[in-house]
């Protein structure tokens, strides 16, 4: 039976790849990560497991293959934190999970709008103290907003189409528009420009790439409308967090809610409550009562690792049987 070592393991990963293979690949969990320094802990096994912050480098893939290891699969749909050319230089196959539920991610950005924008969050915590007065939590509607869709993609036509069910105005910018599907679902392009004027909801789903690193900046937050919510479920880098800063403390920014941050690499997915943060940055925006930080669980539904295991699993079993991988999924 074909041998897999799986790195950075949460209980979650490991339930859902049980299940999908029933028995049929011999496992072995890692809670580290894996890297140069831990690659030799893969001994003895044919496929590495990895998710987003193991980091496969030249070295750490040459270790591997000193090791035995002949296929290294991301449960993950992003490949930056492997060498993809050291790969192919030393015969380990690459698999990744290029897409897996656009659904998941598209409605934690509706579930934190809701959040904020109804003062969920700070209801929830009075409540718990027995505290029921109403003084401060006025919302508002989504019914009729405007709300703004950077990048439609996979993801954010499914936000689009949830916000028009709202009944809500829904402007798009994308630099590769989807005109026709945008026509069926009442979704109106614009330029970025107007988006960001026009928007009383600005939600981004496009990539991180060097030419959108900082999209939203000093330079165009304060020209969002007055009141605007910015929403940020893609990359952290998107957003300059310092002037996010700038614009709450400023009143420009009606609110806040990031699954992603700029920095959150060793921060996010790790319990640091016992913990002094050293991070001043992330430390302000946790003080601002209109700003709402989850950590980076988009993805994080039954269906999605379900069937991000699903096709790692399957993926491993056609290597084990020296069969050609699911479309899409080789680097
Ligand atoms: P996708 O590749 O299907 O769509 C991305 C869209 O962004 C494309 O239509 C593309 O043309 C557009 N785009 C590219 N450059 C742009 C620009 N400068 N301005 C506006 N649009 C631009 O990607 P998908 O699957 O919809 O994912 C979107 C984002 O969601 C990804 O960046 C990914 O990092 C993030 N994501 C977050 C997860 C989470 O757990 N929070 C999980 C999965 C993905």
């Amino acid at each position: 039976m074909i041998q897999t070592v799986v790195y950075d393991t949460r209980p979650y990963d490991r339930k859902h790849l049980e299940h999908a293979a029933a028995g049929r690949i011999r496992w072995r969990f890692h809670d580290h990560r894996l890297n140069a320094e831990t690659a030799l802990t893969a001994e003895g096994a044919q496929v590495v497991c990895v998710f987003v912050n193991d980091h496969a480098d030249r070295v750490c893939l040459e270790k591997l293959a000193r090791a035995g290891i002949r296929m290294v699969a991301l449960r993950c749909a992003g490949f930056n934190n492997v060498d993809v050319p050291a790969a192919k230089d030393l015969g380990i196959a690459l698999t990744r999970v290029p897409a897996y539920s656009p659904h998941a991610v598209a409605e934690h950005a509706v579930a934190l709008l809701l959040t904020l924008n109804r003062k969920i969050h700070r209801a929830f915590n009075r409540v718990r103290e027995f505290n029921f007065s109403l003084n401060g939590l006025e919302g508002a509607e989504v019914y009729r907003k405007t709300i703004g869709i950077v990048g439609t993609g996979r993801i954010g036509k499914v936000a689009a189409t949830i916000f028009r069910g709202f009944e809500a105005r829904v402007l798009a910018y994308d630099p590769q528009p989807a005109t026709d599907w945008a026509a069926a679902h009442g979704v109106q392009y614009t330029d970025l420009p107007e988006l960001l004027r026009s928007s009383d909801v600005i939600s981004l789903h496009l990539p991180l790439l060097p030419e959108t690193r900082h999209l939203l900046n000093k330079d165009n937050i304060p020209t969002l409308k007055p009141g605007a919510i910015i929403i940020n479920t893609s990359r952290g880098k998107l957003i300059e967090t310092q002037a996010l800063i700038d614009g709450l403390k400023s009143g420009r920014l009606g609110g806040v809610a990031l699954d992603v941050y700029e920095e959150e690499e060793g921060i996010f997915y790790e319990d640091l409550s016992g913990q002094v943060v050293l991070d001043d940055v992330l430390s302000r925006l946790l003080t601002f009562p209109n700003v709402l930080i989850t950590s980076h669980q988009g993805f994080l539904t039954h269906e999605a690792l379900a069937e991000i295991a699903r096709v790692t699993v399957e993926n491993i079993l056609r290597f084990e049987r020296g069969e050609e991988f699911l479309p899409e999924t080789t680097l």
